[in-house]
């Protein structure tokens, strides 16, 4: 078989990004421009500064990304888009861009849910290690700004599958995240700052009960009767579902009884009038009691990733357990995944923290096994802001 060589698109938040892919398990390029300066004064993504900014990005992070990678647009093989989900409006930029180009250059144009992308990222840097063994069924869990979803995962020759066991019924744990970090005044986005600040605080300093973090029914959404092999669950269909919404009003009202308001306003000020802060300002900044409200936080969001997808494993009797999206940058949840799961017996993988965060080599990676069963898009189809990840 021979190579292919793929240029992957990625826009569908905050990110422009483009790299070149070899045969689904070479990283030749990845160019990523974040647009976190822009959107850090409003403390979250604002869509419209969003498409402006991949408007802005995407000619030149596509030049270099075939630079990078000794390519030009006449030799790669194929085009690879995020179709969804994400922001329509974002997600336009990098498709429109993306058939222009499939069809200016007369190339195959494939679409790509970003939500595989993150699954395949974790299968790409194994395979550039020269693992190409993969135990199935796989469990996957990504989770990121907008997702908190498992799916269990199937190979059948060139074609994926992939069935949702679970999601976030409310807020995605990264949202959680950059919530908290902002009511606390530690501005956008909050997983990196709050993973480095938990080292520095008191985890246990601050309960967050279990309550705080509504545990649904597990059998309460099945739609379908695809069942459990060994009958620990009636329904296969939204088992093991998240909730964080609980959390974020919990460590408000921690705040409000414990008078946190003028100290946040204080660093929020000070924050604001340094023009880079480095993580010793935010740490200068954080007084004992806000860095163990942080450490706690963390310690309850990582408690709860790591037990709900333990348990999805345990029940659905999975070989690999897959943990993608920005928030699997997060080091405690690393470490306790690991620890976790070698109890279990289960092998966990995770991107490395560049292909962790959205990337366009991820894109370019899911694609390929599209590319070698021709599954191309057609010139119009369009952004799905909602696109669902689920074939069967
Ligand atoms: O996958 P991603 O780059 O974009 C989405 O598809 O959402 O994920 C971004 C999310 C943000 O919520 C960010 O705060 C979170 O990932 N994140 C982290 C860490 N690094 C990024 N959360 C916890 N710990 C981190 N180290
Ligand atoms: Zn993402």
């Amino acid at each position: 078989m021979s190579d292919a060589y793929i240029l992957g698109i990625e826009s569908s938040c905050d990110e422009t990004g483009a790299a070149v892919v070899r045969s689904g398990e070479q990283i030749l390029s990845n160019v990523v421009f974040s647009q976190i300066a822009t959107h850090m004064p409003y403390g979250g993504v604002v869509p419209e500064l969003a498409s402006r900014e991949h408007l802005r990005a995407i000619v030149p992070v596509v030049r270099k990304a075939l630079a990078d990678a000794r390519q030009s647009y006449p030799s790669v093989d194929a085009i690879a888009v995020t179709q969804g989900p994400g922001l329509a409006g974002a997600l336009l930029v990098g498709l429109s861009y993306a058939k222009a180009l499939a069809f200016a250059l007369d190339k195959p144009l494939i679409a790509v849910n970003h939500l595989e992308g993150h699954i395949h990222a974790v299968l790409l840097e194994e395979r550039q290690k020269g693992n190409h063994e993969v135990n199935f069924p796989v469990l996957a869990l990504v989770v990121s700004g907008g997702h908190t979803h498992l799916y269990l995962a199937e190979q059948k020759g060139n074609s994926w599958s992939y069935e949702n066991i679970g999601h976030t019924r409310d807020d995605a744990a990264g949202e959680a995240f950059d919530k908290v970090a902002k009511l606390l005044g530690l501005g956008y986005p909050g997983g990196p700052i709050v993973d480095r600040l938990s080292s520095h605080g008191d985890p246990q300093a601050v309960k967050f009960a279990t309550s705080q973090i509504k545990h649904p029914d597990r059998n309460d959404c099945g739609k379908n009767d695809r069942g459990k092999k060994d009958g620990k669950l009636k329904d296969g269909h939204g088992g093991f579902d998240f909730s964080y919404s609980g959390i974020k009003t919990a460590v408000l009202r921690y705040v409000e009884t414990h008078n946190l308001a003028p100290a946040i306003e204080k660093r929020r000020r000070e924050l604001s009038a340094i023009e880079k802060p480095k993580f010793e300002d935010y740490l200068a900044l954080c007084e004992p009691e806000t860095r163990n409200l942080v450490a706690s936080f963390q310690r309850a969001m990582v408690d709860d990733l790591v037990a709900k997808t333990l348990a999805a494993a345990e029940a659905h009797e999975v070989a690999t357990l897959f943990v993608s999206g920005g928030v699997a940058a997060n080091n405690e949840l690393r470490q306790r995944f690991e620890q976790d799961a070698a109890l279990q017996g289960l092998r966990v993988f995770f991107p490395s923290r560049p292909l962790s965060t959205d990337n366009a080599a991820m894109i370019a990676a899911a694609a390929y096994p599209k590319w070698l069963a021709k599954d191309f898009a057609p010139m119009d189809f369009s952004a799905e802001a909602s696109l669902p990840l689920e074939r069967l």
